[in-house]
């Protein structure tokens, strides 16, 4: 059988399918063009790729020997799910092993936007720190704050679990009541517009679909408070970015952190660059060496499970598997 890697991921990964089947890693450390995507694909019995690789139907037609096609992420927006179903292709992506890591990320840019840990890294580094200041880069605190998590999925509950170290009263919008978070910290499930209303932070965890894309537009950012925070770290597509550039603009909200932007993987937004309310993150969630070699093992297992006729564990379209 042979495979196609589309990019260098941990080697644990690699070696877990290397010497079982004929592989193919491009090496570039870029994107592949779709037209080189659909070229590398041809022939191929599986496929690991990356949330920057679109398969589209047209790599799936190139592709039509594929089993299986492992997403090295939990988000699996860039993949056609339906018409890799229709062609019998399995889909798999890797959930779990990133939680803590998108938490952390969460908290680090609420940290950042609310204690102007960039602005005073920029002071520092031009010099210009010459002492404490008693009225120096004044921030908030998360302490005794509402947090509004949007999507209590693995990585939602997570944040909640962590907001409890500052003290924070939890608030969630989700379609289904979970009920192990009201226990656990006393989250409150609320409909989006309280959401938008009563916090001080919202959080997003939401994975992109046709329901979420645009979810939090204009409207919902003109319900935010004036001295509350959004937090982006799931989809740029969730929001709905003019929008949120607008309210930032003007102040009508205290700041933003944002890891995840509408254009990738061609860039972020520029229109965030001149915004001294926002910090920027390049899609980091997931970048740390444990999440990263989790995804890495558990996409090549995936892969490989489907390879070999087995269920793997994280499938996305598990109908495939029925016959
Ligand atoms: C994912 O896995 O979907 C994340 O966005 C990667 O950081």
């Amino acid at each position: 059988m042979e495979v196609f890697i589309t990019r260098e991921i941990p080697s644990v990964g690699i070696d877990r399918i290397k010497g079982r089947y004929d592989i193919e890693v491009n090496q570039e450390p870029r994107n592949l063009t779709k037209q080189e995507l659909i070229e590398n694909v041809k022939g191929k019995d599986g496929l690991l790729c990356l949330l920057t690789d679109t398969i589209d139907e047209d790599v799936l037609e190139a592709g039509k020997d594929l089993k299986v096609v492992s997403n090295y992420a939990v988000g699996f927006d860039n993949i056609d799910v339906e018409e890799a179903t229709k062609r019998d292709i399995a889909v798999t992506n890797t959930p779990g092993v990133l939680t803590e890591a998108t938490a952390e990320i969460t908290f680090t840019l609420m940290l950042a936007v609310t204690r102007n840990v960039v602005k005073g890294d920029r002071f520092v580094r031009e010099d210009r720190f010459e002492g404490w200041d008693p009225m120096l880069l004044l921030g908030h605190e998360l302490h005794g704050k509402t947090l509004g998590v949007v999507g209590m999925g693995n990585i939602g509950k997570k944040v909640a679990e962590i907001s409890q170290g500052f003290d924070m009263d939890v608030i969630y919008y989700d379609q289904e009541r979970k009920e192990d978070m009201e226990d656990k910290v006393d989250a409150k499930k609320v409909d989006i517009d309280t959401l938008m209303k009563k916090s001080d932070f919202v959080t997003l965890h939401v994975p992109l679909l046709d329901a979420t894309e645009k979810m939090i537009g204009k409207r919902e950012l003109e319900l935010m408070k004036e001295d509350a925070y959004i937090v982006n770290a799931a989809r740029g597509e969730v929001v709905d970015e003019d929008a949120l550039v607008e309210v930032l603009e003007k102040e009508k909200i205290a700041g933003a952190g944002i890891d995840v932007y509408a254009n990738e993987p061609h860039g972020a937004n520029p229109d965030y660059y001149d915004l001294e309310n926002v910090v920027l993150a390049p899609h980091l969630g997931s970048a740390t060496h444990r999440a990263r070699e989790g995804m890495a093992k558990m996409a090549a297992t995936n892969l490989i499970d489907v390879l070999e006729g087995r269920e793997p564990e994280h499938i996305v379209n598990p109908e495939v598997l029925d016959d």
